[in-house]
């Protein structure tokens, strides 16, 4: 069962039987200060609280390190369950009953399709399993050998072999199994006048979700072919986000339910991450070669607050380091670097030195913004004052949104010996660098400008349709048009206060994936003006947005008509621009 497994009614419902304070107060001490209600933050470390619930949207938000969410996402985390067992467990609080009938025909299909997509994704892995222990002749099998993976580790990670495209797609017909389930499990690609299994002969690593089930695959070939891509993976698919799936998750969710994790090894390989499970380091997940998403350090945040990154030693690897200390960062993690010297990856350094010397390497960690300051500090010529100059706006970056005042000073001393600049004069800048501006092209600064000003306006609309509940939509509905964030919120919004239906901010938190740097996250916080120039200033903000975007489709199109090459096109924008002046003339 999934979120969207029960109706608005039955949440709504919950949630106002589970007054958000009383729950919060069960695992935490909260200070009433003015109309909210604080604590020291359960997601991150902190002396000061910074983590505040609205008790009239029902909501909590830290302002530390930017988790939100209503009731049920609160319970999510603080007992780290999925939905459905939040919603349970606030049932029994409540002393409510579980709905146990899904009411909508489509939400029982799409319920039926993902029991078959797992059905069928177990029936695969069993059969990839035995092809692999039933052929160790089989070029996958004897792959592994030469990797020296053990059968121990075979058996844990159900590692598994397609032997050819033929057989998978023929079993899973005899257990009774349609060929449309198979394509839409990702398992089988549809040919000219048959089926074929998608993966045709690699190596087979079953991907796992949180609680076990196997979700997808990453096919490995095993053949020495430049033609053939090293890995092919499972696509999109009802049961698999590629976002959110990490390799090995599901293993150290077992290791923090039974009390024995405190840090998470992130590496990139799903070889690096099963060598490391056989050395003993059961506490390895692997990003499969991605660039880690903030879904992917939420959740790891929800198991531990410390990461070790060792991702492989190349340039790329390097890239990747710096991009995932900034996601891991960004949600409160304390994050530690190793990079490795003499071996690609941590397989091969496994290997070559041994494990006594990577858990070594491991303890020895650096710390995430020592790291960037060190080894960004070489891509200058810090004898140059240009470079030198753009290294410490860069440094000094980095320290500002890593740090906190304490460890600001510890950093700038530390930049100050790479630098020689006097740490005055450091301290002086980084607390200016937010307004230093990068020279652009002038119509490029007017053209964000204008952008920024809309999407203000936009989240002020929005706000006054959450909060205050306004109504004169018409005026408003086509600044919301496409596919956006914020025009996704609008039509929810309008639906709920068109038909009259029960929703506040909690309600947001059941529809929407919110995070700190989210569009909706600033709607939900957005502060009004006083009252008595609040009916003006929206009146005002409504007219402004209408004209600049309007505006905005005048220079387009205009661009277009200078650009046009036939009488014919210049024609017809002329006559699209004077529609336009006209709206806008009548507008002003
Ligand atoms: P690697 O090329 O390092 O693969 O890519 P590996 O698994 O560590 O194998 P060895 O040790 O080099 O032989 C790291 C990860 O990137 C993803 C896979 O998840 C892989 O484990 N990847 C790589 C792909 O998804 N597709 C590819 O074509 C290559
Ligand atoms: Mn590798």
């Amino acid at each position: 069962m999934t979120r969207g497994s029960f109706s608005p009614e039955f949440l709504e419902e919950l949630k106002s039987r589970n007054e958000i304070v009383d729950v919060a107060s069960k695992y935490m001490t909260l200070n009433r200060r003015g109309a909210n209600f604080w604590a020291c933050c359960p997601f991150h470390m902190e002396k000061t609280p910074s983590f505040s619930i609205k008790q009239d949207g029902q909501f909590y938000k830290c302002f530390g390190c930017g988790e939100s969410g209503n009731v049920i996402g609160l319970v999510m985390k603080l007992e780290n369950v999925d939905f459905p067992t939040a919603v349970e467990m606030l049932c029994k609080n409540a002393g409510m009953q579980m709905p146990n009938e899904v009411d909508n025909e489509e939400m029982r299909r799409k319920k039926h399709e993902r029991e078959r997509a797992y059905q069928i994704l177990k029936a695969t892995t069993d059969f990839y399993h035995n092809n692999l222990l039933q052929n160790p002749q089989s070029a996958q099998a004897q792959y592994l050998k030469k990797r020296g993976i053990n059968d121990a580790m075979i058996k844990k990670f159900q590692i598994g072999a397609s032997l050819n495209y033929k057989d998978l797609p023929k079993h899973l017909l005899n257990l009774g199994f349609k060929t449309t389930e198979m394509i839409s499990a990702g398992v089988a690609g549809k040919g000219d006048n048959d089926i074929y299994d998608f993966y045709g002969s690699r190596l087979m690593f079953p991907i796992f979700n949180g609680f076990g089930d196997v979700v997808a695959y990453s096919g490995r070939s095993v053949e020495e072919n430049p033609d053939r891509t090293k890995y092919k993976n499972t696509p999109q698919t009802i049961v698999f986000n590629k976002s959110e799936i990490l390799f090995g998750y599901n293993f150290v969710r077992d290791l923090k339910k039974a009390h024995m994790l405190d840090t998470i090894i992130v590496v990139e390989g799903h070889i690096d991450v099963i060598a490391c499970h056989q050395y003993g380091l059961d506490n390895t997940i692997g990003c499969m070669g991605t660039a880690l998403t903030s879904l992917h350090a939420r959740k790891i945040k929800q198991l531990v607050d410390h990461v070790i990154l060792c991702l492989d030693g190349d340039s790329a690897g390097a890239l990747a380091t710096y991009k995932a200390i900034d996601t891991l960062k960004e949600v409160g993690l304390d994050v530690k670097v190793v990079r490795l010297v003499g071996a690609k990856d941590p397989d091969e350094f496994l290997k070559k030195f041994g494990k006594e010397k990577f858990v070594e390497l491991l303890s020895n960690g650096q710390d995430c913004v020592d790291f960037v300051l060190k080894d960004s500090a070489q891509k200058y010529n810090l004898n140059s004052n240009a470079d030198r100059n753009k290294y410490i706006q860069e440094a000094l970056n980095y320290i500002s949104k890593f740090s906190t005042q304490a460890e600001q000073e510890i950093y700038l001393s530390e930049l100050q010996k790479i630098v020689r600049v006097p740490i005055d004069a450091l301290r002086k800048s980084m607390n200016t660098t937010d307004v230093v501006v990068v020279s652009k092209a002038e119509d490029e600064i007017t053209d964000t400008a204008q952008n920024n000003y809309i999407t203000e306006s936009k989240i002020m609309l929005l706000a006054s349709m959450l909060y205050k509940k306004i109504t004169n939509l018409n005026e408003i509905s086509g600044l919301f048009v496409g596919d956006d964030e914020l025009s996704k919120l609008y039509v929810f919004l309008s639906d709920k206060i068109e038909n009259n239906k029960v929703y506040n901010v909690s309600t947001l938190f059941d529809n929407f994936e919110i995070d700190s740097k989210s569009l909706i996250d600033r709607v939900i916080n957005y502060v009004f003006p006083a009252d008595d120039v609040y009916e003006n200033f929206l009146k005002d903000t409504i007219k402004r947005v209408k004209l600049l975007e309007l505006q905005q489709l005048y220079d387009t199109v205009k661009r277009k008509m200078l650009d046009s090459t036939t009488d014919e096109d210049r024609y017809t924008y002329l006559n699209q621009l004077n529609k336009l002046k006209n709206k806008i003339n009548k507008e002003k």
